[in-house]
């Protein structure tokens, strides 16, 4: 945890936005497996982290704007918890590690929070996204589980978002050290496959590094050779000779922040040449991307420019054809690439998507309904402190040729002759982390083989 002072800044910023009323934060609770006792990896809910520090499960806290008190609510360890998973800090000493002199047993909360209501004060809650928090919120605040989306406070969520979206310099540190893990995790996989290895192996040796360091895995680790499916995570396939394997993984570091790097590789020592081809077009979008990264420039530029290199590749090769600058406005390239260049990270690898994007990555505003843009988390102009990643990819999925092709969709951009002769490459990207700095970006973490031949060497080993 970061010393109490960040939290105390973090919290005493956060009142300065809101006007009345008081803001709930809900942990989160052991999340039981197949019995109560048989849980999941506990993760804390990033806002709770992120203004209170306390990886626990079993608390909540109330940031009163009228009072300007901030209470943390828990229960005591009982003599069984203690038997049965050791020993803790006491409530009180929880409170006081994060700036809070205030603490209460879990079912004053309700007493708190019915209070302030019957006063007419509003209690200002942030999107819930698990199902026993849905259940706590309806018990504490009287409101049916499907109505709390849509009765989350707005002016909470955007005060977060408001925070949460600039990271410090000691946040950045946690982001650096999520991505060393991560590229190690990479390194590894890149250097141990073998045909006849099962992606599974792969896939065991990345979980290793991400727990051996101390930390844990960012997200469900992709690791394929369908690379075409955007979330494969099954890794049950054996590697052949000619395959190429699509990595995206990421460690989170011991304070929670993740990394989220993507890499792709032949498993054989080098690639064919048509995977060589393809890649090398993936690459160029990639660092199109990369080198248009600065404050004052929308991620949705950043998104069409890579859109329109990766399609401009494309055409030379004859997969598509005619005018690529509207090929791109009509949303023909989708077939290829039909997700965003990009999110922000943070103590989410999608950093709060839980509060909506619509906040995080549009200002408010409307996003496009069209295939492929749609998917784009991240939109808006680009400010120093946001942490991005840059992701693009080139993917041939048979279904969604069949079903284009079928319905003579995009024809005067697509070549579906050619296409076909494609339909079972598979798909790839590569993905890095990104600063956004006052005149530019800044790559987070050391770098990792990206370029064919860097990564040719690494495999020849
Ligand atoms: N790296 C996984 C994702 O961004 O969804």
């Amino acid at each position: 945890m970061f010393h109490p002072k960040t939290y105390i800044l973090r919290r005493e910023d956060l009142k300065k936005k809101i006007d009345t009323g008081v803001l709930l934060f809900l942990g989160n609770e052991e999340s039981p497996m197949n019995y109560p006792d048989n849980g999941y990896h506990f993760r804390q809910d990033s806002s709770f982290l992120y203004y209170f520090g306390l990886d626990f499960p079993g608390l909540a806290a109330i940031i009163d704007i009228d009072e300007n008190r901030e209470i943390i609510f828990g229960n005591e360890l009982t003599i069984d918890d203690i038997v049965w998973m050791g020993t803790q800090p006491t409530l009180a000493e929880k409170g006081r590690s994060v700036g809070i002199e205030i603490t209460a047993p879990v079912s004053d909360l309700s007493v708190y929070l019915r209070k302030a209501a019957a006063n007419g004060r509003p209690v200002h809650f942030l999107p819930p996204y698990r199902a026993d928090n849905k259940i706590r919120l309806w018990t504490l605040l009287d409101i049916l589980p499907a109505d709390q989306a849509g009765k989350a406070s707005a002016e909470m969520i955007r005060a977060v978002v408001s925070q949460r979206s600039y990271k410090s310099e000691e946040e950045i540190a946690e982001i650096e050290a999520a991505v060393d893990g991560s590229v190690k995790m990479h390194l590894a996989a890149m250097k141990m496959a073998r045909p006849g290895m099962k992606e599974l192996e792969l896939a065991a040796e990345i979980q290793r590094i991400a727990v051996a360091s101390g930390g844990q895995l960012a997200f469900p680790i992709i690791c394929t050779v369908n690379g075409q499916t955007l979330h494969n995570h099954y890794h049950g396939n054996i590697l052949k000779s000619g395959d190429m394997v699509l990595c995206d993984a990421g460690a989170e570091s011991p304070f929670h922040y993740a990394g989220d790097l993507s890499s792709t590789f032949p498993v054989d020592s080098s690639f064919s040449p048509r995977q060589r081809e393809i890649y090398q077009i993936q690459l160029n979008a990639y660092h199109a991307a990369i080198d248009a990264l600065r404050p004052g420039v929308s991620n949705m530029d950043v998104h069409l420019l890579a859109c329109r290199t990766l399609s401009r590749g494309l055409k030379e090769i004859g997969l598509m054809k005619g005018d690529i600058d509207e090929a791109v406005r009509q949303g023909a390239h989708a077939m290829f690439f039909p997700c965003g260049t990009g999110h922000m990270m943070g103590l989410d690898v999608h950093d709060m998507e839980d509060l909506g994007e619509q906040y995080v990555g549009y200002d408010e505003r409307p996003r496009s309904t069209q295939f492929g843009l749609k998917s784009l988390r991240l939109a808006r102009p680009l400010e120093p402190g946001f942490v991005i990643t840059i992701e693009p990819g080139i993917y041939f999925i048979p279904e969604l040729i069949d079903r284009w092709k079928a319905e003579k969709k995009f024809i005067d951009f697509i070549d579906y002759d050619v296409l076909e002769s494609y339909r079972n490459f598979g798909g790839l990207r590569n993905e890095e982390d990104f600063l956004i700095t006052a005149d530019g970006a800044r790559r987070l973490g050391p770098p990792k083989p990206v370029s064919i031949e860097e990564i040719e060497t690494l495999r020849r080993g």
